[in-house]
């Protein structure tokens, strides 16, 4: 198959402009490159290897010119334009949580689940941010030791909400330091200098949607309905990457050692653990890289065969863009796109 047609969904927003420079960093193989956003957007040029390229609409005849689509506009938009695309023969990496539990379409994680591709219908999701990071540090010690139960606690960045929330931080920033009255948007109290336990809205059983995606996503990639996942999620005032601290629980006693052995093993991630020297992930040092970051290893002294964590990965690039890419390339290795394609045409 000649390189395939592409096109961004979203280009204009905090996860399309990152995948922009994913696309570029990892030479992505493509014949062409389209971007859409919303009618506020079209029409404005957007400037990708030197040349500048101008947002469209996206509808039904750009679809069927293209062969992958990168669909970043939020659930609603994908829940729309999605069925158009795979109907006209794109298939579709899409970012939002529109499709992620339907059980027609692959949740896919590359390094975990990459296979999965294989059986999809037109779409496949990226995971939620939280979930990507969290599952990256632990199939790596589930696959030789099964684990039974996780506790995670998340402390998310504001680009975790989109372009419009980073911008409330900086301005409330401003704000305050300047003494001026403070606005808000976005979230439901002042985030700037401040720590929301509120991500999304709540469900009936008290936790956050974003809460129950943690779990439902794990044990999709996992294939593994029996893990239990109890997650707390929160939103910080950081910019950029998403922190976690997991307490899991395993079958057998985990050494710290063979934790760390596997761990440093596995592609992808990274163990920053030394605290004697105050080694240890920081969100700012994660931000702009692709690998999730795993140190302050140690055991749970709060309960037998367990271990506590740090976790730090940039939520816009492993968490969204990087993985969404990683999963166009496994489609293309595993010309997955072919099938597809000669699907819809027949
Ligand atoms: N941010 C993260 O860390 C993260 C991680 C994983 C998944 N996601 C998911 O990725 C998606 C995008 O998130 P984001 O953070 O990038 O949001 P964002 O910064 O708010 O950007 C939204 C993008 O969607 C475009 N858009 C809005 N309505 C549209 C429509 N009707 N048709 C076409 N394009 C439309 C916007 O265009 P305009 O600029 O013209 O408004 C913009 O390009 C969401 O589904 C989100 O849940 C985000």
């Amino acid at each position: 198959m000649a390189d395939p047609r592409v096109v961004i969904v979203g280009a204009t927003g905090a996860v399309g402009k990152v995948l922009l420079q994913v696309l570029e960093e990892r030479d992505f193989p493509m014949q062409s490159l389209r971007l859409c956003a919303s009618p506020r957007s079209q029409g404005k040029k957007v400037l990708f290897r030197g040349k500048e390229i101008v947002i469209e609409e996206a509808n039904a005849k750009l679809f069927s010119e293209c062969d992958i689509a990168f669909v970043a506009a939020g659930g609603s938009t994908s829940r729309a334009l999605d069925p158009i695309a795979a109907a006209n023969g794109c298939t579709v990496v899409d970012k939002s949580s529109a499709w992620r539990m339907d059980p027609t379409v692959p949740l896919v994680v590359p390094e975990i689940n990459g296979a999965d591709v294989e059986w999809h219908r037109g779409i496949v999701s990226v995971p939620n941010c939280s979930t990507t990071q969290m599952v990256m540090a632990l199939w790596p010690l589930h696959r030789v030791n099964p684990i039974k139960r996780v506790v995670v606690d998340t402390y998310q960045a504001v680009s975790g909400t989109g372009a419009a929330a980073v911008d409330e931080l900086e301005e409330q920033t401003r704000q305050i330091v300047e003494g001026r009255p403070l606005t808000r948007e976005v979230y439901p109290h002042q985030i700037a200098f401040n720590a929301l336990p509120q991500v999304e809205t709540f469900t009936e059983n008290g936790y956050t949607t974003e809460e129950m995606k943690i779990f439902r996503e794990t044990r999709k990639i996992f294939h593994d309905e029996s893990i239990k996942v109890s997650a707390t999620a929160v939103r910080v005032p950081v910019t950029v990457s998403h922190s976690e601290a997991l307490h899991v629980e395993f079958e057998r006693p985990m050494p710290v050692d063979e934790a760390r052995r596997l761990l440093s093993a596995f592609p992808g991630v990274t163990v920053v653990d030394d605290p004697a020297s105050s080694a240890y992930p920081l969100a700012l040092d994660a931000a702009g890289k692709d690998d999730v970051f795993v140190g302050r290893i140690r055991q749970d002294i709060s309960a037998p065969n367990s271990l506590a964590m740090w976790v730090v990965s940039d939520n816009l690039r492993k968490g969204a863009a990087t993985n969404g890419v990683q999963i166009a390339e496994e489609l293309l290795k595993r010309k997955a796109l072919l099938r597809h394609r000669a699907t819809a045409a027949g």
